[in-house]
């Protein structure tokens, strides 16, 4: 056994623990750069928290993100920072908020633009320094980009979304507070859930998991399976929003260790050709992967990996189903239904009635092979196969 386990900001968790935010802001910095996603606004959190900043003797300047943040976003919110000589970077919102304060925080402590350091399709300069401090509030339980020092950022020009990572982009604080999320509209709810579950999964079944992501993804899988139906329906409830926002921090820490599969390694490809959100994309998309896992992995007879991966399905298909009698291949076949009934039962929709074509699908599931997720998924799919899930999610 030989593994890699990347520490976690400090994470302070639980309802109410928002009204923490000036003082923890305080022990960082003065000067603050609020990313806050246009919902926050919306909801009168960022008023809230620039209150709870000047309180802690902490100035504060706010830059919206709306929606996926691009090169441009990024750019536009550091050359603001640079201005305002922010000390500390603070990204409120769902994962596109926390992601760009991210980005930015590394990026006024390195120098430079976005593109500079992005992988893939930018010059993939290293960040050498570590970022300005900064803190993660998610509101939505989706991404877990609040444990992640990777920010995910699209490039419109050159139809990608890659990421910028470093160690040094970690936040130093993540306040997750589940009250936030009693305001999240139930389909947000329901697609950044299905990312956190598919996150879960994905590290869960990942060549590449070790022991301590696998007790931290089929907890984060066992809590989202209960959670995230009752969160969709009933948006007030706490408990369900306490366990979704856990899932959720839980799936960062797993990807972040144990890397991701398949569905991510389809979903940047594709979230860069069409403009589908980033969850409804891996909603859609988990069912038809991993039947085409168990597909795959059941003609590999003889080798002891698939063998290995099989059982880690049925693990998770029983987790899910909580039906603890099923033999391995049923409970693998349950895993995938209970994806596929969730994703029903939350109104995700069908990707063709979203734009994606026989066309698209063909180039994406090109382009998925180069992608960063796939080198983690249990077994190698090849573009045909790639291009089927598609056509099933379509
Ligand atoms: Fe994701």
């Amino acid at each position: 056994m030989m593994f890699d386990f990347h520490s976690v900001p400090r994470i302070v968790f639980g309802r109410g623990q928002f009204a923490r935010a000036g003082e923890l802001a305080a022990t960082l910095g003065d000067n603050a750069l609020i990313v806050s996603s246009a919902s926050a606004a919306r909801a009168g959190l960022t008023e809230r928290l620039g209150e709870m900043l000047q309180q802690a003797g902490v100035a504060g300047t706010v830059v919206e993100q709306v929606g996926e943040p691009q090169v441009d976003d990024v750019d536009r919110a550091l050359a603001t920072a640079r201005r305002e000589a922010c000390t500390l970077a603070i990204g409120l919102g769902g994962g596109s908020a926390i992601d760009a304060a991210k980005a930015v925080a590394g990026l006024v402590a390195n120098g430079g633009r976005a593109g500079d350091y992005m992988e893939v399709v930018g010059l993939g300069k290293k960040i050498t320094r570590p970022a300005i401090p900064w803190i993660a509030i998610p509101t939505t339980a989706g991404t877990g980009a609040e444990v992640t020092r990777n920010a995910v950022i699209g490039w419109k020009e050159k139809n990608f979304k890659a990421s910028i990572r470093s160690e040094h982009l970690l936040a130093r604080v993540a306040i997750v507070d589940p009250e936030l999320g009693v305001g999240v509209p139930p389909d947000v709810t329901a697609r950044c859930g299905m990312d956190a579950l598919c996150q879960l999964i994905e590290s869960y079944t990942s060549t590449n998991a070790n022991p301590m992501t696998d007790g931290l993804a089929l907890q984060g899988t066992y809590l989202a399976g209960w959670a995230l139906r009752a969160a969709y329906a009933r948006p007030a409830d706490l408990d369900a929003r306490e366990a979704m926002a856990l899932a959720a921090l839980l799936s960062g820490i797993t990807l972040t260790n144990a890397g991701l599969g398949a569905v991510h390694g389809l979903a940047a490809p594709l979230g860069a050709k069409l403009p589908i959100p980033h969850g409804t994309v891996c909603a859609a998309l988990l069912g038809p992967v991993i039947r085409a896992n168990l597909a795959e992995l059941r003609r590999r007879t003889t080798d002891a990996a698939a063998k290995h991966s099989l059982a880690r399905y049925a693990t998770i298909g029983r987790t899910l189903s909580g039906r603890a009698d099923l033999d391995e291949s049923a409970a693998g076949e349950a895993g995938a239904e209970f994806c596929d009934s969730l994703a029903r039962d939350l109104h995700i929709p069908p990707l063709g009635t979203l734009g994606l074509d026989e066309a698209t699908a063909d180039e994406v599931a090109q382009l998925a092979q180069k992608s960063s997720s796939m080198r983690y998924n249990p077994v190698p799919l090849s573009a045909a196969t790639l291009k089927g899930v598609l056509l099933q999610a379509m």
